[in-house]
């Protein structure tokens, strides 16, 4: 059985300019991301790439509309796919590496052959999704309500690109909705079925960064984060590799109804769901490595093992308020409906949960957080 692999090469730059020199960008290269990340950047770099701006067509998080409106507008055959910007851009550049991409819906649905003919070279500017590194590029389906990835060795990167520069401009609450994210992936991996030694170095070294820059924003203030840019876009990245291996569960699961309903961020939609997800499998079993994980993560807050829930949810806290679904426009009878689509759409992700969970389990979670 295979332990791990990490497919793109992965840089760091101290500046984007050293980036665009080494990779010599210019012509036959296609640049999607967002002209507020972009222009400041690379702007002054007189670049010969073509350019799209993702926010040209629409707001908020990628669906498989988005996909195909900018997949029409795309001139010619690019030699390489260079995405600059966070999970939305880079999810959604994914797909133009590939050969086949339209009608999306069926390529999402497997009737239409995965083959890649473009490089593609993934640049993170948000701590999250460490999508630079994964294989996996998730969509919201306006048609079905649901969020689906598409998961196939085709879609892994060439190159994956740190440049912690370009997080400068992150405003505070997407800085904190990502870096949940990264958190839950690091989490989920560890506890999924498939983790092992190779993905838990990864994803405890990860939990590890971002608690620990977490204290220290609580201690010093949202502006402390600045000096830790670099430390938590290497977490994500690190997280990304660990669930890359050993994937998602259960709170990512149960965060997509609710994310592609209510067009909640894709990070907050997770936190919403984490500590339900977490008090719940500890209602089912308390051993293993839940408790090797309670117990690490203990260490870093500095409270007992029996606190750690309560003590997490107060750190995220002060990045994030938390809300009940009711918050977010959620209705009691779509609580039925998330836990009829979790069971039906989810399955590569319930498959990783610590503990197995069934229908009235799911509804019972989805309920205990209305
Ligand atoms: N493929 C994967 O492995 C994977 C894993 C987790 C999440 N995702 C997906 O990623 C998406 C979420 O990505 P995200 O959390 O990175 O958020 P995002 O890409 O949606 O970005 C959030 C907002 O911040 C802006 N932004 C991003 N970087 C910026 C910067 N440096 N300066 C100023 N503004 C900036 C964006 O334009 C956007 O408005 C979701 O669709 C989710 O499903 C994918
Ligand atoms: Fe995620």
């Amino acid at each position: 059985m295979e332990q791990f692999m990490i497919k793109p090469s992965i840089y760091k730059y101290e500046t984007c300019k050293a980036f665009a020199e080494e990779f010599k960008l210019g012509k036959g290269d296609l640049v999607i991301t967002n002209a507020y990340i972009y222009e400041p950047a690379f702007g002054s770099l007189n670049l010969e790439c073509d350019v799209i701006y993702q926010e040209k067509y629409g707001a908020g998080e990628p669906s498989d509309d988005m996909a195909e409106a900018i997949y029409r507008d795309i001139q010619g055959t690019p030699k390489r796919i260079i995405a600059v910007g966070g999970g939305t851009v880079i999810d959604i550049s994914k797909l133009f590496a590939l050969k086949y991409v339209s009608p999306v819906l069926d390529l999402y649905d497997g009737k239409l052959p995965i083959e890649k003919d473009k490089t593609l070279v993934l640049v993170p500017t948000t701590c999250g999704t460490g999508s630079e590194v994964t294989n996996i590029a998730i969509l919201a389906l306006n048609s079905r309500g649901t969020k689906k990835g598409l998961a196939a060795p085709e879609m892994y990167a060439d190159a994956a690109v740190l440049i912690p520069e370009l997080l400068n401009g992150l405003p505070f609450k997407f800085f904190a909705t990502s870096s949940i994210d990264a958190l839950i992936h690091a989490i989920e991996s560890s506890l999924s079925p498939k983790g092992n030694g190779y993905t838990r170095m990864f994803g405890y070294k990860a939990i590890e960064m971002i608690l620990k820059g977490y204290i220290k924003i609580r201690d010093h203030g949202p502006e402390a984060r600045h000096e830790l840019l670099a430390d938590f876009l290497i977490a994500s990245n690190y997280a990304g590799i660990a669930f890359g291996n050993a994937g998602c569960a259960a709170v990512h699961a149960l965060s997509y109804p609710l994310g592609a309903t209510h067009h909640v961020a894709h990070g907050e939609a997770n936190y919403a769901l984490f500590t339900g997800v977490m008090k719940n499998y500890m209602e089912l079993k308390t051993d293993g490595e839940i408790a090797i994980l309670n117990e690490f993560m203990a260490g870093i807050l500095g409270c007992d093992t029996s606190q750690v829930y309560e003590a997490l949810e107060a750190l995220l806290g002060v990045l994030l308020p938390k809300k009940p679904l009711r918050q977010y426009g959620v209705t009691p009878r779509e609580l039925e409906e998330f836990t009829r689509s979790v069971m039906e759409n989810q399955g590569r992700l319930m498959a990783n949960n610590f503990v197995a969970l069934d229908k009235d389990r799911v509804y019972k979670i989805y309920s205990e957080l209305y």
